[in-house]
């Protein structure tokens, strides 16, 4: 993943298609290793040895309805390739191509030595509120299908799964009409649920994900918002069946950082004493380009908190991460043409930012160092629209880039978004953004670039 899609290869720079990525870059278009965007909405991941399998949503269709479920196969979190499909529409049963089916997850059941599937799998209305079951002999299948039902006779939306270190295994879901929210431990087999272990009353919680780490589980979910980010929670117990803490946020309480970084979670990965935080930032009229938002996720405090990190690698022997430091480069430094202005708010870095851009405003950043080579640079940037925004990118004159500029919230309220792009060496370097479009771009706080590419 991360690859240049192959149109801006030929335009904007000689860089070697398809090359092995080494590091995690939230928020771009991802690629597998076949130069394809990863279609994987709602993530499930599953080890198996030292091969990573990432199960989920193909929404290439730009659609609700079912598509496939797909898997991908990595070795280091970050070059994935697609798989066979995991599991495939069949006719006239509640995996149709007109029904849904979502938010994979994959556990290996020991005692039969099989995989099993669980999934959401409702009517494309969201009226049947069930869990599906399918299974296979090997990660990604393919998969046969079982049954859809609704867990002892009770809604199930969202859901998750979570495999206790003695196998037992629990379904994470939303239920009663997405107001309680539910934990039921599954039968030895894993094709059902046996017990309710918990019922978290009147929570309202999506997208959940169970960490465990020191004998203390640690839930992460979002609340409900359709399709829009809201700030994902953590709670925690010493018992499954115990009592959860009050909800707490996953990031730092920060008006000026749009909803802790406009993502819902989707899977919460152990790495080490930490973890990572794998998300979705849901593009609702075009589903298909959604991005995958994968934060680290620090115990550093003692309480699960992402990381905020434009660019990132793991150490998955050491089972660590780190973060890469960039330089950062003021907007309201650089040269304004057109009707850019300077919009002030204390929320922007250096308490001003870059507004009017596109619509024939225009700012370039000067004296940007390169080395010559593809670099990730993310612009700070906020958006108080409802919807996406985008703006051009180019270096010293070249060809513009069109990087897309989610909605942060409000006009003050800033995210970062990637661009990858081929600087010269030296400190000589002309970066122009919001130039030859007619539609205005968000207002610039500042670019950070980074080494890394
Ligand atoms: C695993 O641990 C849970 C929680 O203590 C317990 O309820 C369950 O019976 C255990 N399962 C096995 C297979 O020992
Ligand atoms: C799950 O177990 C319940 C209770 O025994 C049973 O009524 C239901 O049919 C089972 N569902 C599936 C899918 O096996
Ligand atoms: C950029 O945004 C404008 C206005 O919303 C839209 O018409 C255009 O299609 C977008 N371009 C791209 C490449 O997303």
């Amino acid at each position: 993943m991360f690859h240049l899609p192959a149109l801006i290869c030929l335009f904007s720079c000689a860089c070697a298609a398809f090359a092995a990525e080494s590091v995690i870059v939230p928020g771009y278009l991802w690629k597998d290793t076949s130069g394809n965007v990863i279609q994987a909405h709602g993530a499930g991941m599953l080890k198996v040895g030292s091969t990573y399998y990432w199960y989920g949503e193909d929404k290439s269709l730009d659609s609700t309805l079912f598509k496939a479920v797909s898997c991908y196969e990595s070795t280091d979190l970050v070059n994935w390739a697609r798989q066979n499909d995991a599991l495939s529409p069949v006719a006239n049963t509640m995996i149709s191509t007109s029904n849904v089916v979502e938010r994979p997850k994959v556990l290996y059941n020991k005692l039969n030595s099989e995989y099993v599937m669980w999934f959401h799998s409702d009517t494309g209305n969201y009226g049947a509120a069930m869990v599906g079951v399918a299974t296979a002999k090997t990660p990604c299948g393919p998969y046969t299908y079982k049954t859809s039902w609704q867990p002892l006779g009770a809604e199930s939306r969202d859901e998750g799964i979570f495999q206790d270190a003695n196998q037992t295994s629990y379904l994470l879901y939303a239920s009663d009409n997405n107001q309680n929210f539910k934990i039921t431990r599954l039968d030895a087999n894993y094709y059902n649920v046996t017990t309710n272990v918990q019922t978290l009353d009147g929570v309202t919680l999506e997208a959940p994900g169970i960490v465990k780490r020191n004998s203390v589980y640690w839930l992460i979910a979002s609340h409900t918002s359709g399709w829009a980010a809201n700030p994902n929670k953590y709670f925690s117990s010493t018992y499954l069946s115990g009592t959860w803490s009050a909800q707490n946020d996953l990031a730092p309480e920060n008006t000026n950082t749009a909803c802790r970084y406009f993502s819902q979670n989707a899977y919460d990965l152990p790495l080490g004493t930490n973890a990572i935080y794998m998300g979705d930032r849901w593009r609702v009229d075009v589903l298909g380009s959604s991005q995958y938002i994968w934060y680290p996720l620090s115990w550093a405090s003692g309480v699960p908190q992402i990381v905020h990190a434009d660019v990132w690698s793991v150490d998955l022997a050491a089972g660590t991460y780190t973060v890469a430091t960039g330089t950062s480069y003021e907007a309201e430094s650089g040269t304004r043409s057109g009707s850019a202005t300077i919009a002030s708010s204390s929320a922007f870095s250096g308490g001003e930012a870059v507004g009017y851009l596109g619509n024939g405003g225009s700012v370039t950043i000067k004296n940007v160092a390169g080395n010559g080579a593809g670099q990730w640079v993310s612009l700070y940037y906020a958006n108080g629209d409802s919807t996406f925004r985008n703006t051009t990118v180019s270096v010293n004159g070249g060809a513009a880039v069109v990087v897309q500029q989610p909605n942060t919230g409000g006009g003050n309220v800033l995210l970062s978004v990637p661009v990858k792009l081929t600087l010269v060496n030296g400190a000589t370097n002309s970066i122009t953004v919001g130039a030859g479009q007619t539609n205005y771009a968000g207002d610039l706080d500042r670019i950070i670039v980074y080494t890394q590419g």
